[in-house]
């Protein structure tokens, strides 16, 4: 017991050391800080047998790298001041495809890895290691390395149909998602609001689905619908030869890109172009965020416009079968996405026809008739070398055999799968989606959730009681109805994908808040130095109001080590002249507001709040995130 401990606090003060010498994001398994450090200046000599391109690519991603920090990469043999990569002759079992060893030395930094995604990984935290600012002396503290991933589904999900961003916006998506080992994007192609991609044999899906007429302003009833004869102009889609383009950009930054083609719900811009495919067969516009369903809380909901393919038309498998024969030759990953989430079946309810294929099939009700829509699909997937992965509502009236689940609506969906044998990916509203709002709702832009990053860090994917083998790993999902740019998109998903890559990558035995969230703070400086739009909500003050004895009370709370709030409730400013917070406390009636603002050694750290007391009155017992 006592070796445990004593071997429990060596593992923890290495991983101390760990952000005292570097802050690396995700937190590697072994990593052993050195008193050896590195020194060099223009030059660095790569030492370097592999032929393999895929490594070869990497390496000259690792070149260019270099040449922003004013070092040459040279190919020329040396004892010293070298890189040093090499692919294991007999590979290290623990490893296996993504894992790497790591070590600075006094003269060499050194790389190995069984397979070029490792190379690719050990760069990736090679990189890490260097001074944000450019200098003409470098000097990398010494360190010995050892990391693989714990998943090998480690995701962010892009939504590029409510709002469409281009080539170049999606590579730089990928490129800063693979700086923290992420290694699935999960494309979300298609939706109400536009088809973004090119299939050839059914052209008016881009002709048509891929243009919306242009609002502004958030999505939802003060949005109008298009007038007569308006023209859609907002939009866009990628041909087939970008996206190619894109796949090969991911490959080279070791990523699969998951194609989503979401069905049978969430169709109205294919219904838009193919009007046929659905009940009713009326006419259709594509969605420019106009509100179209109404929602009565747990789960159930009302499409005031039809947008669900009709499951009992062969018409629709065709045409289903013709989008997934170009989607799998475009993308050469294993899984494709078939959507399932939301779809509203009203109108295969109070169809006729519908009805009476249901009896003829002796489908019962219509979670059945969706199960036998999603067998089919799953079908044509198999049929093109693919696995089917969908949202967790394709087990609804039963799961198609072989189909992987990705969980939203909390785990449960994962937990059934999981014990069925099913393949899972968790992704659950409470801990991975990342279009809700990080802060206080005053300072953010509004939408109807909240998830902080202490919130996010607290995801485990793996329930209790699951088999870990079933669980392939944990994403997080960036839907975009209130992101319209893509400095925004990265707003919305770091730090909070830094929460994700850690859990997803490292042992959850060595997540540590404290720890994490010193490292991120390093991390803001990286993305300032490369002017890349990252939230420091997290820096902000958590505020909390209840009723004691019909009293308005004030909790506040924040989430970085060291540091204090202060706060006023006079309209004085600025609030280092206020409260020093240190207990809850009352906030007066009158004409008045709350600031409220985190300091740390005396120096204002995060954005002050300011929230009229009629605000907090309306908030009363309403739980901000991570408040315990
Ligand atoms: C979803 O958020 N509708 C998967």
């Amino acid at each position: 017991m006592k070796t445990k401990l004593i071997l429990l606090v060596i593992f923890l003060m290495a991983q101390v050391n760990a952000t005292a010498q570097h802050s690396i994001i995700p937190i590697p398994v072994n990593y052993t800080a050195t008193d050896a450090s590195f020194t060099f200046q223009n030059e660095l000599s790569l030492n370097s047998k592999i032929k393999d391109t895929q490594t070869t690519t990497y390496i000259n991603l690792l070149r260019d790298f270099l040449s922003t920090k004013g070092i040459h990469l040279i190919d020329k043999k040396a004892k010293k001041n070298c890189i040093k990569i090499s692919l294991n002759k007999k590979a290290d079992a623990q490893l296996r495809d993504e894992g790497y060893t790591l070590e600075v030395t006094k003269d060499n930094i050194i790389l190995s890895a069984n397979k070029a995604a490792g190379i690719f990984n050990g760069i990736q935290t090679l990189k890490q290691l260097f001074p944000i600012e450019k200098t003409d002396t470098i000097t990398i503290a010494g360190c010995a390395i050892k990391d693989y991933p714990r998943f090998k589904w480690r995701g962010l999900m892009l939504d590029v149909s409510r709002h469409f961003f281009t080539v170049d916006e999606v590579k730089a998506y990928i490129n800063q998602m693979s700086v923290y080992k992420l290694n699935v994007l999960h494309w979300h192609l298609t939706d109400d609001q536009g088809w973004r991609i090119e299939i050839k044999a059914l052209p008016k899906l881009t002709e048509i689905g891929a243009w919306r007429v242009e609002r502004h302003g958030r999505f939802g009833k003060d949005r109008t619908a298009p007038k007569p004869n308006e023209k859609a102009t907002y939009g866009g889609f990628y041909t087939q030869e970008q996206i190619k383009d894109i796949v090969s950009y991911a490959q080279n930054r070791n990523i699969t890109i998951v194609p989503e083609i979401d069905m049978p719900g969430h169709s109205m811009a294919a219904l838009a172009a193919y009007p046929e495919l659905s009940v009713k067969k009326e006419p259709k516009y594509v969605a420019p965020g106009t509100k179209f369903s109404e929602w009565y809380g747990g789960g159930k909901f009302k499409m005031l416009i039809e947008n669900t393919l009709n499951p009992t038309d062969e018409k629709v498998y065709e045409f289903i079968d013709k989008v997934f024969t170009e989607v799998a030759e475009l993308f050469p990953g294993e899984y494709i996405h078939m959507g399932g989430d939301e779809a509203y079946h009203g109108y295969w309810d109070e169809n006729v026809a519908v009805q009476k294929f249901m009896k003829k099939h002796k489908i019962k009700d219509s979670h059945e008739l969706q199960s036998y829509f999603v067998k089919r699909v799953e079908k044509i997937i198999s049929s093109k070398g693919k696995k089917t992965i969908g949202w967790d509502e394709i087990l609804d009236g039963g799961l198609a055999d072989g189909a992987a689940v990705m969980s939203w609506r909390g785990m449960k969906g994962g937990i059934a799968a999981a014990k069925m044998k099913h393949e899972v990916v968790m992704s659950p509203t409470t801990f991975a989606y990342i279009d809700y709002m990080q802060g206080d709702e005053t300072v953010e832009n509004k939408i109807y959730s909240s998830l902080s990053l202490e919130k996010t860090y607290t995801f485990e994917p793996v329930p209790e009681g699951v088999d870990a083998k079933y669980i392939l790993g944990g994403q997080a999902n960036l839907w975009t109805e209130a992101v319209p740019t893509m400095p925004f998109a990265f707003y919305m998903t770091y730090p909070r994908a830094f929460a994700i890559s850690e859990s997803v990558w490292s042992p959850a035995s060595s997540k540590n808040w404290d720890n994490f969230v010193t490292r991120t703070q390093i991390h803001f400086d990286q993305f300032d130095a490369s002017k890349t739009n990252i939230s420091k909500a997290v820096l902000d003050p958590i505020v909390y109001v209840y009723k004691k004895d019909d009293k308005l009370m004030c909790k506040l709370k924040n989430s970085i080590p060291n540091s204090e709030i202060y706060y006023t409730i006079n309209n004085t400013y600025p609030v280092q002249f206020g409260t020093k917070y240190t207990e809850a406390f009352e906030i007066p009636e009158g004409d008045l507001k709350l600031r409220a603002q985190t300091f740390i050694n005396e120096k204002p750290i995060g954005r002050a709040l300011i929230i009229d007391r009629t605000i907090l009155e309306k908030r009363v017992d309403k739980k901000p995130f991570s408040l315990d």
